[in-house]
């Protein structure tokens, strides 16, 4: 993969958020880290409404909620997304609580570029929004979260960094919900820090991660 990460030109980040955005939060801390290989250029959310935005205004990243009920469907609304990434000049697109499914064109603009976190140890529980409701449900024993690449079919890309919690007696979704969220914090930045310093490498459906510069 060709990230400008090998040089010494920090990747521009572009994150795509719903709702709450914690995860977009841990990335706005990460980046704020003197060695971050990577600066989060930009939010756009599919919710003006979304919480996510003020986060990253708050860190002066631009932040732009781009209403569906504008556009006359999700290819026009996400190729307006699609617009506003190149625009701002994105190397790097991170879905962090984004809500829906990119259309290919969007994914084949950034192929190998586009990462997604998702609250299961993938292949469970993939497609849902509701990912840990179901590992509860399933009787599971542990769970985690996984960062992968996106590609056309949802939550089946190339995995790049998973994180495992146990499910404890008594676990509620929320509780649970809470202990992965914990993890995914941790793990979208280490797993965007890969991309961003051109360590991730494509093999099939797997990665390799290669390892540092000297
Ligand atoms: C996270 O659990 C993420 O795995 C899932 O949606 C949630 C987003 O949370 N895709 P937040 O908006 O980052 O707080």
């Amino acid at each position: 993969m060709t990230m400008p990460g090998r040089s010494s030109k920090r990747a521009r980040v572009g994150v795509l958020v719903s709702g709450r955005g914690s995860n977009l939060a841990a990335l706005l801390g990460d980046a704020a880290r003197e060695d971050a290989p990577y600066e989060v250029a930009l939010a756009l959310s599919n919710r003006p409404e979304a919480p996510a935005l003020e986060r990253a205004r708050a860190a002066g990243v631009t932040a732009l909620g781009i209403d569906r009920a504008l556009f006359t469907g999700r290819l026009a609304h996400h190729l307006e997304l699609l617009r506003l990434l190149r625009e701002h000049g994105v190397d790097l697109v991170v879905c962090a609580g984004f809500d829906q499914i990119l259309v290919p064109a969007v994914v084949e603009a950034y192929p190998d570029r586009i990462l997604n976190v998702h609250p299961s140890l993938l292949p469970a529980f993939a497609g849902t929004l509701h990912a840990q409701e179901e590992a509860l449900a399933h009787g599971v024993k542990v769970s985690g979260c996984t960062v992968h690449l996106v590609t056309a079919e949802p939550d089946a890309g190339p995995i790049v960094a998973q994180g495992v919690v146990p499910v404890e007696e008594g676990d509620t979704v929320e509780t649970l919900s809470a202990r992965i969220l914990e993890q995914e914090h941790q793990l979208l930045p280490r797993a965007v820090r890969l991309v961003a310093t051109g360590r991730v490498r494509v093999e099939g459906r797997r990665t390799v991660i290669l390892p540092p510069n000297p």
